[in-house]
Parts: structure tokens; sequence; C-alpha cells
């Protein structure tokens, strides 16, 4: 089955705007002994013996971390984007404060959410006025809300991300109400290693928690980074980590996120900046060919992420689901407008994997074809699909790394039926 996972893939397009493609230098580290270890605790003040390299290989993931996000503090332990956000609530917040957060269904993510980790904290959220017609939370609103609720913690971002938020225009707020300020950006830390988008940590936010392996393309994995001159802090988001929400923190992936870093530092802005081109250019093409792409009037994203609403097309499951019978691969997702929440209208793609393997603007106009095809024209995802397989084929190379353009797909298997 996993030979077959990797074969269907090499054949698709992904546009699972949280998904990316590990280097294969980060694969080769990540796929090493280190996967066999422990070590609890910090650099150099570990509860096990065996760590002489590890402690060198994590202090040195941290350094690159403070380098590339320019700040005083890097926790690189946590082994995935919500265990870092259950770390900063534990380091921010205590059960029953107060926190301000983008709603799920505008694109908020669950660990925000009542549902998910701010709810097994025990955090009261509220949520930020949004404006659906820019895809953005409400400045004025956010404003009054800040004011009305003061909560103890302002949390930012989401997982439907198309515009940097407008954080600038609420700083002098953040000072009144004293809050703390602590921005997801598990989709865009990419983006910002690569000094687009937007730069949180000069703009009022005090802690960033995210992801390592949506646009920023390293092992399925998280970091934490912080720039307050603030030791207390430091401490508590360590504490949040370990012993707060992890034992062993998984050291293959730290190798893996250390490789990522420096590759970053080399190729990150290069990388973002064609991102963001392809997202948009993505969007140009799917609008002129009938598909509703949101946020016309503003480019369509400045990010990775576009959002279509296939309303008129049945719908966001129907299309999905249309579209992996093609091949192509896609998620559908809710709309802030969307009634029901079990029936998305929306669909939400990203460009990110399709950047990383070597794909320019004039790729994008050859999937906007593809994917209306089968959505627009309502042809055949069967009769689509080879012709998906075959433009596939010519971008199977990781780029924007060391040893670039070697093989993505190529993963050692053994000869028999264990694979
Ligand atoms: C904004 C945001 N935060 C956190 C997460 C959770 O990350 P992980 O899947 O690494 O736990 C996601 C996942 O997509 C996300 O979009």
């Amino acid at each position: 089955m996993t030979r077959k996972h990797n074969a269907w893939f090499k054949d698709s397009i992904p546009l699972i705007a949280s998904e990316n493609l590990m280097s294969p230098l980060a694969r080769e580290v990540q796929n090493s002994d280190l996967n066999n270890r422990y070590a609890e605790g910090l650099p150099f003040k570990r509860f096990y013996q065996g760590n002489i390299y590890v402690d060198q290989i994590e202090s040195m993931c941290e350094d690159l971390a403070k380098d590339l996000f320019r700040c005083k503090f890097a926790d690189v332990r946590s082994p995935s984007g919500t265990v870092a956000n259950l770390a900063v609530l534990m380091a921010l917040t205590s059960p029953r404060d107060k926190m301000t957060t983008v709603s799920t269904s505008d694109g908020g993510h669950i660990s925000h959410a009542k549902i998910g980790a701010a709810g097994v904290r025990g955090v009261k959220t509220y949520n930020y006025p949004f404006d659906e017609k820019n895809m953005n939370i409400d400045v004025e609103g956010t404003k009054r809300l800040l004011r009305e609720v003061k909560p103890k913690v302002a949390l930012f971002g989401q997982s439907v991300f198309l515009f940097p938020t407008p954080l600038d225009e609420l700083k002098d707020v953040f000072a009144d109400v004293g809050c703390s300020t602590w921005y997801d950006g598990a989709h865009v830390m990419g983006l910002i290693a690569g000094k687009r988008f937007q730069d949180p940590l000069r703009e009022g936010i005090d802690v960033i928690s995210g992801s390592t392996h949506k646009t920023l393309p390293g092992p399925q994995h998280a970091m934490i980074v912080s720039d307050l001159p603030r030791p207390d802090l430091d401490g508590k988001l360590r504490r949040g980590v370990f012993p707060g929400v992890t034992s062993n923190h998984h050291l293959h992936c730290v190798a893996a996120l250390a490789v990522t870093l420096a590759e970053a530092k080399e190729y990150g802005e290069a990388y973002a900046d064609q991102i963001i081109r392809n997202a948009k250019a993505l969007g140009q093409s799917l609008h002129e060919k009938g598909v509703d792409v949101l946020c016309e009037h503003l480019g369509f994203t400045e990010s990775h992420t576009l959002v279509i609403d296939v309303e008129e097309f049945q719908g966001g499951a129907k299309v999905a689901k249309d579209l992996e019978d093609a091949n192509i691969i896609v998620n559908k997702n809710l709309l802030p407008w969307d009634s029901n929440p079990v029936k998305p209208h929306g669909v939400r793609l990203g460009t990110q994997e399709v950047t990383r393997l070597g794909m320019k603007e004039n790729e994008m106009e050859a999937i906007a074809e593809l994917i209306a095809r089968v959505v627009v024209k309502g042809e055949s995802p069967d009769r689509v699909k080879p012709e998906v397989a075959s433009f596939k084929q010519q971008f199977t190379k990781v780029h924007y790394c060391f040893f670039e353009g070697e093989e993505a797909y190529d993963y050692p298997t053994y000869d028999g039926d264990l694979a």
C-alpha cells in the first residue's frame, strides 16, 4: 500500500495547502538512528545519556531558527503545530483565562477553539469579527472586541490564510489592553522566513508557533519563536513544551528541521517569492476559466493559498472528490458564509508543493486548465487523469534545497510483499 501511495503521488498534482516535500538531505538525516533515541530536556542538560551529538544538532537547529526569524528565543522540540500550541497555552494562560481568536469558520485552526487545544487548556475563546469580502479580520471590530473582552492573550493566524493580519493597526490596542500576543504561523512559516507575507515579531507579536511542514518545507514537526527580552517567558515556553506537553521529542525531526532551516536561509526568499507568484497566477487562470476565486479585487491572495467557491458546481465535497479521481489533490473547506458546517461550499488550494517541484507561472495555467476541465466543463475525471499523470511526470524533482534536482518520490523499498 505504501508503494502504491508513493506511485499515486508521483502521478498526482498536490495542492493541499498544508503539505510539502522535504529535501533529499533532510530526508536522509530524518531516516537515521536519531529516530530511535531519547533526549528529554534541553541541550547539554539532559535526563538521558547518548546525546553528545543530539545536543549539538538541537542547539544548531535553535541557532538557525533564531537567525532566520531574527529573534532571541527558539524552541524546536514540539512534534506538531497542535502540540506547540498546547505548549504556548500552558505558558501564556491559566484555565478560565480569556483568549481572542479567529473562528474556525473564518479560517482559524481547531487548536484555537473550544473543541481543540484551547478547550483542553480550559480558556474561554472570543472570535474576532471577520470581513468576508476581504477574507481578513475586521480591524475596527477587532479593536472593539479587544477593549471589551480584555483578553489575557490575543491569538492570530489561520489555516485559511490569504492575507497578512493587520497587526500594525492593532499594536496600540495590545498595549492599552496589556494582553500577550501570539501568532500561529503554521501555514506561513516559510513565507515569513522568506521575508514575504509579514514579520509578526516586528509587528507587535510576542510569540510565534508553527508547524514546520507547510510553506516551510521541513519534517512534520513544529517550533516556537519569540523576540521578547523576557527570560521568564522563555522559561515558561520551555516548560510548556517539556514537561508540559511532551516527554521525549523527535530527534530525527529536529535534525531534518535543522537542514530545512539551513536550506531556507539559502533559498527561502526565492522559494517564498515563487510560491506567491504561482498562487496569484493560478488564481488568475482559474478566474479566467470560470471558477469563482475569492478576493479577485485583492489579487486573490498574498500567500500560498487560494479559496474557490464551488457552490454552483455542487459544493466542496463533490468537487474535491472529482478532482481526486483525476489525481488532483485538494481539500473541501468551509467558507465564512457557509451555514451548514458539514456541507462546505469552498475548496482550498495551495501552491507551495508544486512550487517546490519547480513549477512556475506557465504550469499554473496548465493546472488551472486541468481543474477547469473537471469542475467547470464537467469532463470525466477518468479522461483527465492520464493527462494529469503525464504532466506531473515532468515535475518529480525537489528544488530550493541543497542537492537540488534529486528525485522527490524515490524511497528505498524492500523487495517482497512487506512494503
Ligand atoms: C493555523 C494552524 N495551526 C496549527 C495547525 C496544526 O498543525 P499540526 O498539523 O502540525 O498539528 C495547523 C494545521 O494545519 C494550522 O493550520
